[in-house]
């Protein structure tokens, strides 16, 4: 009794101090003006993407990614059962812009119908990398799903190493992202070297690029592509950054920087100052490295492409890959309005750039990598479609080694180890374990894209064509793909010589078929 009388006025001593507190301070008016009870204005706010996420949201709600798309990202990594029951919840009868795909009744592929058919079956590039300007070390990239660029910096040590790890197991590429190869790079899976405006990895102490530092690390690493970065969806026109809170010892011992001081990349390269200046550089790096090398970018305005295309069709230098990333597309860290509002969605940005290239003749020559939410099948579809021969997946990765979204990678305080630096946090992630999920996430992305070609009657995603695609504007009218986008016959698809390449080569999958025939 008496001790509960001792908590009692313990609690009330601990309001009344609250409420002191709350009445003296000057930084809230509404602490100010409602003592104590204010505080639950706070906590809801903290809580609030919770409650939603778990509580209120309806299955397609959320944003970036819907409750629908976690979980079949999480199913599907997981390896169990990802498919949905008794038909869409999405509202597609009145919503424009839903893209259907259109499956051919008896089509030269033959979808097999096992669910499991497919999950390990290769599904490399319809292109060679490389090949058409004749780089050395030219090669055919075994998975059409790679994951992106994300740094060690942005994401925690343990990630890095899973998706690598994530990415032997599935035979695809991982993108460095511009904050240097890291020891948690070196897990078996191969690269592509992402070159930012700091160099971070190929760089001398002041900062300046360092060409034989770069071929030091490709020498070192397997590295199979090196990619040049002049901007991302997320926040183009701006370098990166990189949160002091986040600048570990092991970061700041990687990129050569200080320690716990705010990271931030310039906006522009000091290597190149133009499209013909960048040209040049491309072609050091592929003669110094042998390796293919592309650039990676958001689209904004288009003097930069009709200025680049143009210059590789008279001059015969270029590019060997072009990623296009969507404003729709992720980050560690950026200003609301770059996230919201600069350069186009992928959709849109990828077709304008796809068209000045196929104007030129050039669409055949260059491998086109998509990102922005292409990691979900539908999605990943219509890129296909519009000509892309790979799509990288940066979230719908982290996705599958465990982020919950709760879009607190700007803070250090990432509770599931993805997206900090903090010790604690970052234990809780086991990297061998989240290898696996990532590895069985990318495998069942390509499983449905080759069973979606299938059932448009191909063999291989790179092969759906735009006449496969409609966009819905509403109700009662749809529009092809090909007329949305402003396309010619042909446009999407890589070379013939190139289609019969990858064509002989999935022929080696089994296909499906049907019972046997009536006696
Ligand atoms: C945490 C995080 C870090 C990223 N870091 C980089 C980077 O270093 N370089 C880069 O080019 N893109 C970076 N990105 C962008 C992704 O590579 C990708 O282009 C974008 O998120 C779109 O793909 P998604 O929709 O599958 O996430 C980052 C994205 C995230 C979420
Ligand atoms: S769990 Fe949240 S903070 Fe961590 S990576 Fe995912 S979105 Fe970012």
């Amino acid at each position: 009794m008496k001790r509960g009388l001792w908590a009692a006025g313990a609690a009330a001593a601990a309001v009344a101090a609250v409420a002191v507190r709350d009445l003296t301070q000057r930084r809230h008016a509404l602490l100010r003006n409602f003592p104590v009870i204010g505080h639950g204005r706070y906590l809801i706010e903290a809580i609030g993407p919770e409650l939603r996420q778990y509580v209120v949201a309806a299955n397609d709600e959320e944003r970036p990614f819907t409750r629908d798309q976690r979980r079949w990202v999480y199913a599907s990594a997981k390896k169990e059962n990802n498919y949905f029951g008794f038909g869409t919840d999405n509202d597609i009868e009145f919503t424009a812009g839903y893209p259907i795909i259109k499956h051919r009744t008896f089509g030269r592929a033959v979808p097999r119908s096992h669910p499991e058919a497919g999950y390990e079956a290769s599904v490399p590039c319809a292109k060679v990398l490389g090949a058409a300007r004749g780089r050395a070390k030219a090669f055919r990239p075994g998975s059409v799903v790679n994951i992106s660029g994300m740094s060690f910096g942005s994401l925690s040590g343990a990630a890095v190493e899973a998706l690598n790890r994530g990415a032997a197991i599935a035979g695809c590429l991982q993108n460095t992202g511009e904050g240097a190869l890291s020891p948690h790079h070196r897990h078996g899976g191969e690269l592509v070297f992402q070159i930012g405006t700091s160099y971070f990895g190929c760089r001398d102490e002041q900062g300046r690029f360092d060409l034989a530092k770069l071929k030091d690390v490709v020498a070192a690493n397997p590295i199979r592509a090196l990619e040049i970065k002049l901007s991302q969806g997320a926040k183009p026109s701006l370098g990166g950054l990189l949160p002091g809170a986040k600048v570990s010892a092991e970061i700041a011992a990687t990129r050569g920087i200080p320690q716990g001081v705010d990271c931030v990349s310039p906006s522009r390269h000091a290597e190149f100052s133009d499209t013909d200046s960048l040209l040049d550089w491309v072609e050091l790096l592929a003669a110094e490295t042998g390796l293919p090398v592309g650039i990676k970018s958001a689209v904004g305005d288009l003097d930069f492409w009709d200025e680049l295309t143009t210059l590789m069709a008279a001059t015969g230098r270029g590019v060997d890959f072009v990623t296009i990333d969507g404003g729709e597309g992720g980050t560690g860290a950026a200003p609301m309005i770059f996230s919201d509002s600069v350069s186009l969605p992928f959709q849109v940005g990828f077709a304008r750039v796809y068209r000045l290239f196929a104007e030129r003749d050039l669409h055949e020559k260059v491998v086109f990598i998509g990102a922005g939410k292409l990691g979900l099948p539908d999605n990943a579809i219509v890129a296909f479609a519009l000509g892309c021969d790979m799509v990288n997946v940066a979230r719908e990765a982290m996705l599958a080694i465990g982020c919950i979204q709760a879009q607190k990678c700007h803070t250090d305080t990432c509770p599931t180890g993805v997206a900090t630096q903090n010790r604690w946090l970052t234990r809780g992630l086991d990297p061998a374990l989240k290898s696996v999920r990532a590895a069985n996430y990318v495998k069942t992305l390509r499983r449905d894209l080759l069973k979606v070609a299938e059932a448009c009657g191909v063999e291989h995603p790179g092969l759906i064509e735009t006449s496969s695609v409609e966009i819905l504007d509403g109700r009662t009218t749809a529009t092809p793909l090909d007329r949305v986008y402003d396309y010619q016959p042909g446009w999407g698809l890589p070379s013939k010589a190139d289609q019969e390449a990858v064509i002989a080569l999935m022929l080696d999958e089994p296909q499906g078929g049907s019972a046997p025939p009536s006696p």
